[in-house]
């Protein structure tokens, strides 16, 4: 068997938690390979929800192991509060279930700190970060100044290395005249936190690769959505990390060979949180009524920081553009149900630029916040889909939405959602 990648096809905040769960029921390993803790994806059990930050959606499926790959920076303190509160939900994240790679880089407070205040003293030109200290743990590691997990396996000189951290940080934060961290009581909480979580580290890239030898499929869960994507995202208002498909190979050591399918999800509009370009947004009621009123737990307020999403009809120029620096194989549609009753649907297949048509997606952000977007427009339905189980129960307008998209990207759509709970995703075959 081999990687099934799983990744956000857009802005992020696409749906991906709610497939990852069912996907890791078939995986041995359900392995995050990029970003931190500003993840947030939710899933369903039961009759509750759970969020998880740093843990993949296997947490739940007791055969598969949780792993977190070599590419991300991974926050030891939200580690550890993320890994209690599921493991009340019955999670059992043992050090057996649950492994970090020694290659994956710490996240540490002086990053979360100095995150904080670059973001306030960009004034306008915020990028609108989580602000939980991703883009200055990626510099450490990209600097080569950053502490990788596997110095937790020795917790003494591990708390003496992020004594030093801080004091470089509180270097950072005195120029800045912020206040500073407590670098005694900082180290000695790490001391802690590495005691507790040395029992977790392992080789993800060897446990990988020993479990698609055995014949297993390994689920590559992504974090945030390809527009953000370091490399091909909207620069700068981006994360720092890779989230595309290039990043599984770089963030779980394995090659293209090993990668059968590359799924993408998008849901059935747009959504972005924090500053940057978004040609299709809709800042007037069609936007609020795309977002929802934060009533539950799947409308668009961000799972991480509760700040509302910016909404907006579904971009199909930007979904190829992430169909084709992904090489998706196939599409996961999600919220189609949101569409219902909304007369008539808009598509973006085109952007005008200075009086340009153009259908590709620009690769400078500037440009992009000058695009404007070419609609087509498309019948609505008004049936309730909720309870729609195959794409034959749907009316004949979604699957002409579905077929938009398809056609487009030229990329099959393999399953649509139309709720939250699992048995509200089926496959988007005709039957
Ligand atoms: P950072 O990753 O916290 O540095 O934030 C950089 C940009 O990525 C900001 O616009 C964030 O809102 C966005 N971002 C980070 N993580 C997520 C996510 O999980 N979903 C959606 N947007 C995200």
């Amino acid at each position: 068997m081999s990687v099934i990648a799983l990744l956000g096809a857009q802005w992020g905040d696409e749906g991906k938690g709610h497939i990852a769960d069912k996907l890791a029921a078939e995986a041995a390993i359900v392995a995050r390979y990029n970003g931190g803790d500003n993840a947030g994806h939710t899933i369903t059990i039961g009759d509750t929800f759970v969020r998880t930050h740093l843990v993949p959606a296997g947490a739940f499926h007791p055969k598969a192991t949780c792993a977190l790959g070599a590419g991300m920076v991974i926050n030891l303190r939200s580690l550890a509060r993320e890994v209690d509160e599921l493991n009340r939900h019955g999670a059992n994240l043992t050090p057996d279930r649950l492994k970090i790679d020694v290659a994956a880089h710490l996240l540490l407070p002086g990053h979360v700190a100095l995150d904080g205040v670059s973001e306030s003293r960009r004034g306008t030109g915020a990028i609108g970060t989580t602000r939980r200290g991703i883009g200055p743990a990626y510099t450490d590691k990209a600097a080569r100044t950053g502490l990788r997990a596997g110095s937790i396996a020795n917790p003494d000189a591990f708390a003496e290395m992020v004594w030093a951290h801080v004091e470089r940080a509180n270097v950072g934060l005195r120029e800045l005249f912020e206040p500073e961290l407590e670098a005694d009581a900082l180290s000695s909480e790490y001391a802690a936190l590495a005691k507790r979580f040395a029992p977790h580290l392992a080789d993800v890239t060897a446990l990988v690769h020993a479990a698609l030898e055995r014949g297993e499929t390994v689920l590559a869960e992504g974090a945030q959505g390809a527009l953000l994507d370091l490399d091909h995202g909207t620069y700068p208002f981006v994360t720092s990390s890779s989230t595309i498909a290039g990043g599984v190979l770089t963030g779980l050591g394995v090659g293209p060979k090993h990668v059968a399918r590359v799924i993408g999800v998008a849901k059935s509009f747009c959504s972005r949180v924090g500053a940057g370009p978004f040609p299709t947004e809709l800042r007037e009621a069609m936007g609020d009524r795309l977002r929802g009123t934060g009533s539950n737990p799947w409308d668009e307020f961000g799972s991480t920081t509760g700040r509302p999403r910016r909404t907006g009809w579904l971009d199909l120029v930007a979904l190829r553009h992430a169909a084709r620096i992904d090489g998706l194989t196939e599409l996961v549609l999600t919220k189609l149900d949101v569409m219902t009753g909304i007369e008539p649907l808009r598509v973006c297949r085109a952007y005008s630029y200075h009086d340009q048509s153009t259908a590709d997606f620009p690769r400078d952000a500037a440009v992009l916040g000058e695009c404007t977007p070419v609609y087509a427009e498309l019948p609505g339905w008004t049936e309730d889909i909720g309870s729609a189980r195959c794409l034959d129960d749907l009316p004949r307008t979604a699957r002409a939405y579905i077929e938009q998209v398809e056609s487009f990207t030229s990329v099959p759509v393999s399953h649509v959602s139309v709720g939250p709970d699992r048995s509200q995703i089926f496959p988007a075959t005709g039957n």
